[in-house]
C-alpha cells in the first residue's frame, strides 16, 4: 500500500490538531506535532519558552533539529505533520530532507477559517496534557473538564489568551500564508472548509485521502 505523508497547514485553531487525530487514526500514520513538541520543549528551555507563550514562531534551526529527529524515529510508514512547515526556509527544508531519504509529499492539507471564528474558538479551547483538545460549546468532552482518551485534567492553553490569539494570527498572515501558494505550485496543496463541523471536515478530507490513495495506486 503507499505511504501517505501529509502536512496539515492552516491558522491557528483551524482544526488541525482536532482533525489529525481523527486521520492517524483512519489511515494508522505517524503523528508528528510542532506545537506539542516545543511545548515539551519549552519545559526545560527557557528560550523555546519565550517564543511559544509570546505567540511567536521557534527559530527554524531549533524545530528542525527536533522535527527530523522525530521523523527519523518513527520509520517510513506515513506521517501526518501538524503545523509544520510555517515559513518558507522551513518548506524548503522539509523538501531536501523528504528527497534524501527517498520519499515524497502527498498532499498539504490546507484547513480555511476566518480570524473572527478563530477568537472565538481558541478562547474557548480546553486541552489535556497530552494535548487532546476540547471546546467548551463545540466538542465537549464526556466528563466536564476530563480528557475522553487519558481522563487528564483539561486546562486553557497559556498562548490562548485574547492578545496572544491576535499575534499568533498575525504570525500566521505574515509568515505561514505566503507558503500557500508554494504549495499549491507543486500540487499538493488540498483545501477543506474549517467552518464546517469537526465531522464533516473529518469525512471531508478522509474523503479525498483515499481518492488520492487511489490514483496513486492507478
Ligand atoms: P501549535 O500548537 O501548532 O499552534 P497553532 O498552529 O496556533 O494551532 P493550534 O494548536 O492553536 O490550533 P489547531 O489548528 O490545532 O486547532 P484545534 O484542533 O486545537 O503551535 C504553538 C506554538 O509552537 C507556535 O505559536 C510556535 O511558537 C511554536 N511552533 C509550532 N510549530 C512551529 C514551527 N513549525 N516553527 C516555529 N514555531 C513553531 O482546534 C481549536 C479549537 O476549536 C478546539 O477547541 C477545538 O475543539 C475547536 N474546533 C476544532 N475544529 C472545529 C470545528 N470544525 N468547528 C468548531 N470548533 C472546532
Amino acid at each position: 500500500m503507499s505511504e501517505l505523508n501529509l502536512i496539515l497547514i492552516g491558522p491557528p485553531g483551524a482544526g488541525k490538531g482536532t482533525q489529525a487525530e481523527r486521520i492517524t487514526q483512519d489511515f494508522r500514520l505517524a503523528y508528528i506535532s510542532t506545537g506539542d513538541e516545543m511545548r515539551a520543549a519549552k519545559e526545560t528551555d527557557e528560550d523555546v519558552r519565550r517564543y511559544v507563550d509570546a505567540g511567536e514562531l521557534v527559530p527554524d534551526d531549533i524545530v528542525c533539529k527536533v522535527l527530523f529527529k522525530r521523523m527519523d524515529a518513527e520509520g517510513d510508514d506515513g506521517f501526518i505533520l501538524d503545523g509544520f512547515p510555517r515559513t518558507r526556509p522551513q518548506a524548503d527544508v522539509l523538501n531536501e530532507a523528504l528527497e534524501r531519504r527517498g520519499r515524497r509529499l502527498t498532499a498539504a492539507l490546507l484547513i480555511e477559517v476566518d480570524d473572527e471564528v478563530i477568537v472565538q474558538r481558541l478562547a474557548g479551547r480546553r486541552v489535556c496534557k497530552n494535548g487532546h483538545p476540547y471546546h467548551v460549546d463545540y466538542n465537549r468532552p464526556k466528563h466536564d473538564g476530563v480528557c475522553d482518551i487519558d481522563g487528564l485534567p483539561l486546562v486553557q492553553r497559556e498562548d490562548d489568551q485574547p492578545d496572544t490569539i491576535r499575534k499568533r494570527l498575525r504570525v500566521y498572515h505574515e509568515q505561514t500564508e505566503p507558503i500557500v501558494d508554494h504549495l499549491d505550485d507543486q500540487g499538493v496543496l488540498r483545501r477543506f472548509d474549517g467552518t464546517r463541523p469537526p465531522g464533516e471536515v473529518h469525512d471531508h478530507i478522509r474523503a479525498t485521502l483515499a481518492t488520492l490513495r487511489l490514483e496513486d495506486q492507478l
